[in-house]
């Protein structure tokens, strides 16, 4: 499966949503997650996301990420056209540790 990390949050390009073949992307606040049980694999969102929040599973740095996918994929709505980016996503775009600061 693939997964959205951390920089998705506070940007919400959706750029993700609307390549996605089966639908497999959930909303919430200020994120985006895919549904791991959902996802075929074929890695077409990766390159669509602006800041890089989508890698596959596979990669260390996605591990973390996994189980925080998994879990709100479940609970927030489905998510299949692209919407208007965060109003300030261009500008928190490489911003650190928006998990801490801006989750929710
Ligand atoms: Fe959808 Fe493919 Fe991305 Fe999985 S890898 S979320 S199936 S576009
Ligand atoms: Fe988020 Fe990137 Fe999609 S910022 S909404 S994972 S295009």
């Amino acid at each position: 499966t693939y997964i959205v990390n951390e920089k998705c949050i506070k940007c919400k390009y959706t750029d993700c949503v609307e390549v996605c073949p089966v639908d497999c992307f959930y909303e919430g606040e200020n994120m985006l997650v895919i549904h791991p049980d959902e996802c075929i694999d074929c890695g077409v969102c990766e390159p669509e996301c602006p800041p890089e929040a989508i890698l596959p599973d596979t990669e260390p740095a996605a591990e973390k990420w996994l189980a925080l996918n998994a879990e709100y994929a479940d609970i927030w709505p489905n998510i299949t056209r692209k919407t208007d980016p965060m109003p300030d996503a261009d500008k928190l775009q490489d911003e650190a540790g928006k998990y801490e600061k801006y989750f929710s």
